[in-house]
């Protein structure tokens, strides 16, 4: 039996434990919200004095070239490379996801003509969703967008198929889908896959390139705790490269902006991928995240996630029983992402309670609650104390107080 004691020594003993020192986490709060919007590093604040006071207060428009601005999105693009398994010359900073989706979706079909389906996941995350609904709609019927549930992802795979597209780690459940085993499957009927990383980069090892995804997406903002609206990134597999070909064909992915030339040349490379302008301020406050991360390093962010998750499970089930919660999550850690979610029906109500003791997790629709696991700044103790403070909540009914009807427009 483990006992907040023995929490408090696995805290003394944690490899990671002064990487909780360098977030700005407020007095009295457990942060179980990191997989939505993860902290705030405190290095981005004093950055984001330079970046504005210096770079663009002082140094004006010089700063594109002595400050390194135009190269921006690929440094931190090749940042992000090392924490998904991918080369630096393959992922690039820009845009959000939901644009980046666009994109890219709309690169696999012009890379397969002559394939209609997208195939997805029907519980994927909506802008994922949405967006490969909208490219059929704007594209006509040259598109077809193919739901199919979680365990039925291969068996949709057909010849028609032009892409597979996957959130990898469910934002729901947290449920883990095989990358490999799914690109692989898409390879060998002729199809690409495009893998939103969204609730995996940061939070669990990832290895694009050993595993066969041809392309991928991801926020910048939830594990890679880039502040809210971080630039997201893409990836492209270096073999798309030369044929690649994207419709937000803006100045920033021409082979030579500054050249002016009225007709479009994609530049070399994952530049091509790129549209507008680097938000230069989000991108020099992305990688004071990012630096965080490579630091702590990948193998000992997931075993920590993993025993977080362990612990925070073991505790519910001893602390909540008989109040009907079930279980979403995968119970076997290696299908599970870096949160634990339950269903529960007064699921809003004791979310809302729970924020109000300084617990903070979050809701989704219909019934979810979700608790996410930042291994970067969660202790043991933090996981311990948020599995008491739910059973207070449930215990006392506290959910009572919070009305469904009175939902913010953020859950
Ligand atoms: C899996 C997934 N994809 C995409 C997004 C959001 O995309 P965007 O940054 O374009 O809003 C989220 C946001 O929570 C998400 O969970």
């Amino acid at each position: 039996m483990t006992t907040r004691e023995d929490c408090a020594a696995l805290d003394a003993r944690d490899p990671l434990a002064n990487f909780r020192a360098r977030f700005a986490l407020p007095e009295g709060v457990i942060y179980l919200d990191g997989n939505s919007l993860g902290a705030l590093p405190l290095a981005a604040a004093e950055r984001a004095r330079d970046v504005i006071g210096e770079e663009w207060g002082d140094g004006l428009i010089r700063s594109w070239n002595e400050a390194g601005w135009m190269d921006l999105p690929f440094k931190v693009g090749a940042r992000i490379a090392v924490l998904i398994g991918a080369e630096a010359g393959e992922v690039v900073a820009c845009d959000s996801t939901s644009v980046n989706l666009f994109k890219l979706l709309a690169a696999a079909l012009a890379l397969r003509p002559k394939r209609h389906v997208v195939v997805t996941d029907s519980d994927n995350f909506p802008t994922d969703n949405y967006i490969a609904e909208g490219i059929g709609e704007f594209l006509g019927p040259r598109v077809e967008r193919r739901l199919a549930s979680a365990d039925e992802i291969i068996d949709a795979i057909d010849g028609d198929t032009a892409v597979v597209s996957l959130t990898h780690v469910d934002y729901r459940t947290g449920r883990i889908h095989d990358m490999a085993a799914i690109s692989a499957a898409a390879a060998a009927r002729g199809a690409l896959s495009l893998w939103d990383l969204s609730h995996s980069a940061g939070a669990l090892a990832l290895d694009l390139n050993g595993s066969g995804a041809d392309l991928a997406v991801g926020c910048g903002y939830k594990y890679l705790n880039g502040g809210p609206g971080a630039p997201a990134y893409l990836f492209v597999a270096e073999r798309h490269h030369a044929a690649i070909r994207q419709p937000l064909s803006g100045w920033m992915g021409h082979a030579a902006p500054f050249d002016f030339s009225p007709r479009f040349r994609p530049a070399p490379g994952i530049q091509r991928m790129l549209s507008g302008t680097p938000p230069v301020i989000a991108l020099a406050l992305l990688e004071c995240g990012l630096d965080i991360l490579s630091e702590a390093g990948m193998a000992a962010l997931r075993a920590k996630s993993v025993a977080l998750g362990e612990l925070f499970m073991a505790r519910i089930e001893a602390r909540c029983a008989g109040h009907g919660l079930e279980l979403l999550s995968p119970r076997d850690s290696a299908q599970r992402g870096s949160q634990v979610s339950y269903a529960y029906e007064n699921g809003y109500g004791a979310v809302q309670a729970l924020i109000a003791r300084g617990v903070i997790g979050d809701f989704r629709q219909p019934d979810v609650m979700r608790f996410g696991l930042a291994p970067l700044y969660l202790r043991h103790v933090d996981v311990w104390d948020a599995a008491e403070a739910l059973g207070e909540v449930l215990d006392g009914e506290e959910w009572r107080r919070h009305a469904y009807g009175e939902k913010g427009a953020v859950t």
